[in-house]
């Protein structure tokens, strides 16, 4: 590992490498988005071209797409994988019941829907992404364009009812215009600060007309693995129920620190 790998993508890097050991060979793997899932994809990509690993891979957006092909991963759609051993992705939070907050970068739609048609969900991600209940984070909210201030409106209405701290909804830019996702829909962050019932409010922000999807991910996520500056890495399990501590040694490979593109 690079000695002027910033602490946070040590971290990172840790689980990632540790979080492709649940991939075996032959099988469907759903490759996450974000700066976490980038190293996953490296990776995988290594083992793949290292070690003869057959895996192929369906990407939550094109800008996995374009390094996973980049890295040797055969890619396909969700169409033609139809069903997944397994997706590696990121998190933006996680509880200890391991509900998530998934889309600060804008790919939850696919993220969510790459996940739920998968055996096992593994989260990889440093501890910064831990925390006893959701809602620091701004929970993203993806919307059609077509009426979307009306869907805001809504949205803040829906809210004064739930259990929820703050209730400020904010359409997310890049530079003045609205960012805009693969599927060409917008976000709405919602800042709510403390989320009571994540699995509610999930429920019911999708009944609001104009909202195709939210960040939260109830129930979907099995394992979190989360890496640590000093080489630890610890893996919760959700089914069994088991946290296990682990050092990893890493030994530096040129191949996999070189042009990181995310
Ligand atoms: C993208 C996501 C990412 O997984 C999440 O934002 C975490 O990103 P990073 O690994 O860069 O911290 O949900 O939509």
């Amino acid at each position: 590992m690079p000695a002027d790998m910033s602490p946070s993508d040590r971290a990172k890097f840790l689980a990632a490498r540790r979080a492709v050991d649940y991939v075996e060979d032959g099988m469907r793997v759903g490759l996450g988005t974000g700066s976490t899932a980038a190293w996953m994809v490296r990776c995988l990509g290594d083992l793949v071209r290292e070690e003869g690993l057959r895996v192929t891979g369906v990407p939550t957006s094109r800008r996995t797409a374009d390094l996973a092909r980049q890295v040797g991963i055969k890619v396909v759609t969700l169409e033609e994988a139809k069903w997944l051993d397994l997706t590696i992705d990121g998190a933006d939070e996680y509880d200890p019941n391991l509900h998530l907050i998934k889309g600060g970068g804008g790919a939850l739609l696919h993220e969510k829907i790459v996940a739920t048609a998968s055996d096992q969900m593994v989260v990889i991600a440093d501890i910064s992404k831990q925390v006893d209940k959701l809602g620091a984070f701004p929970l993203p909210v993806e919307v059609i364009p077509f009426g979307w201030q009306t869907t805001k409106m809504l949205l803040e209405e829906t809210l004064i009812n739930m259990d929820v701290m703050g209730r400020t909804c904010t359409l997310r830019l890049d530079m003045d215009k609205p960012y805009v996702t693969d599927e060409g829909n917008y976000i709405l962050d919602l800042h709510l600060r403390r989320i009571g019932k994540p699995g509610q409010l999930a429920l019911v922000l999708n009944q609001i007309p104009g909202v195709v999807e939210n960040g939260l991910f109830i129930d979907i996520c099995d394992v979190v693995v989360i890496g640590h500056q000093d080489g630890r890495v610890e893996v919760r399990d959700i089914n069994n129920g088991t946290v296990k501590n682990e050092q990893i040694d890493i030994v530096e490979d040129e191949n996999l620190f070189q042009d990181i593109s995310d």
